[in-house]
């Protein structure tokens, strides 16, 4: 049956996907956004579907919250501020945006006559900190976040908390302890549990996504906080090269943004994963450097990443998905390659224009001493 169906940060990358595949799934779906200057220079985006109703608001308001939510069955909140970088310097942003923003999206759930049938969050593996290890002589172990004088000395690799010697990353799994390296990940794992606390209160069922990295067409290109495969891009396509920060190995999990939607669509017609917080990525870990060698290919570009030996304030090593839980509760499965992904990307790339921010963005956090 159809359902009415909000999508708060619905103009964005991930949420105008969803928006077209639960229109044409036969649902009603109204978007709701403050088209953010730092990602929608250019106003509503062109390519947001008419069918969709939209409405131009910020999740901090709580009487837009409440008009947006009226009539509406199902809930996905994918609203947020989302740099790692950049909230290390703009707090207030993006603990209001983020934090702030789903209390506001919870309270005008309470003031509704009628229930809201599901919430679907958008989470984040940003969470779980440094991801999982296995170390030879002392099994599984899970180690701090590296220090800043770590960073400073470029020993990259974290190593085992007990015995000192080297990891091996394994696949992350739901049960791994969180531990947030940046404000960002502290805001998203609030979003989380405030979401999952509602729920249980409320009786709301309520999924949280926890997406890993997250690639496609409709990637904000000119955002220098947005996810590296389109910052790479809009380098390459402006002629200049990648920055790579640390070594290039550190391994993350690449997931096509069309595999996310069908997550979104899983979560909302299941209610095995009711209540709990689910991972969804690839479940294959890629370097960062191989992610550059492979666009670039795929761009027929010429030009190779530069290894710039740098941190960022807020990274972590390697982290990576273990999907098992997706897999079971929700009978998801990735169906993109990472390669076949990237092809979609790069078509889509040749009908763009992007200014390419990489630096600005750079000597931002060098300001703030985040990046040495
Ligand atoms: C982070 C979050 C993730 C969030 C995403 C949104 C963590 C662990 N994860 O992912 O949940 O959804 O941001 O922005 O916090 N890099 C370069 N050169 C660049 C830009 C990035 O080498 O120009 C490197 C980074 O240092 C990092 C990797 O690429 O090692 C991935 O960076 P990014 O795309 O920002 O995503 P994460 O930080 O992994």
């Amino acid at each position: 049956m159809a359902k009415n169906i909000l999508i708060t940060g619905g103009a964005g990358f991930v949420g105008s996907h969803l928006a077209d595949a639960l229109l044409a799934a036969g649902h009603n779906v109204r978007i709701f956004d403050n088209l953010t200057d730092q990602v929608h220079h250019h106003g509503i985006p062109e390519y947001l579907p008419e069918e969709a109703e939209f409405v131009h608001g910020d999740v901090r308001d709580s009487g837009a919250i409440r008009r947006a939510l009226n009539g509406i069955d199902v809930v996905f909140h994918m609203a947020a501020a989302v740099g790692v970088g950049q909230s290390m310097y703009e707090i207030e942003h993006y603990m209001g945006t983020n934090t702030q923003g789903t209390a506001v999206l919870l309270q005008q759930f309470l003031q509704r006559k009628s229930r809201v049938e599901k919430l679907v969050l958008a989470s984040s593996m940003s969470i779980y900190g440094e991801g999982k290890y296995l170390c030879a002589q002392c099994g599984g172990v899970a180690p701090q976040l590296r220090s800043v004088i770590q960073l400073r000395t470029k020993q990259w690799e974290p190593n085992c908390p007990v015995c000192s010697e080297a990891l091996t990353p394994v696949p992350t799994d739901e049960s791994k302890p969180l531990q947030c390296s940046s404000i960002y990940a502290l805001s998203k794992r609030d979003q989380e549990d405030m979401c999952l606390l509602f729920g249980r209160t409320y009786a709301l069922p309520v999924v949280a996504l926890r997406y890993f990295n997250i690639y496609g067409t409709r990637q904000a290109l000119s955002n220098p906080y947005t996810g590296v495969a389109a910052i790479f891009a809009s380098r390459l396509m402006n002629g200049h090269q990648p920055m790579i920060f640390e070594d290039g190995r550190q391994l993350r999990d690449f997931i096509s943004v069309r595999d996310v939607v069908r997550a979104n669509l899983l979560a909302m017609e299941s209610s095995q994963a009711d209540g709990i917080a689910v991972n969804i990525g690839s479940g294959e870990p890629i370097s960062i450097h191989e992610v550059a060698a492979e666009l670039a290919h795929a761009m027929d570009a010429e030009l190779p990443a530069e290894l710039t030996q740098k941190y960022r304030a807020g990274d972590v090593r390697h982290c990576f998905a273990d999907i098992t839980a997706a897999r079971k509760l929700l009978g998801y499965t990735p169906t993109v390659r990472f390669a076949d992904g990237l092809k979609d990307l790069v078509q889509w790339l040749c009908s763009q224009q992007p200014q390419d921010r990489a630096a600005e963005a750079v000597a931002h956090l060098s300001e703030f001493g985040l990046t040495a």
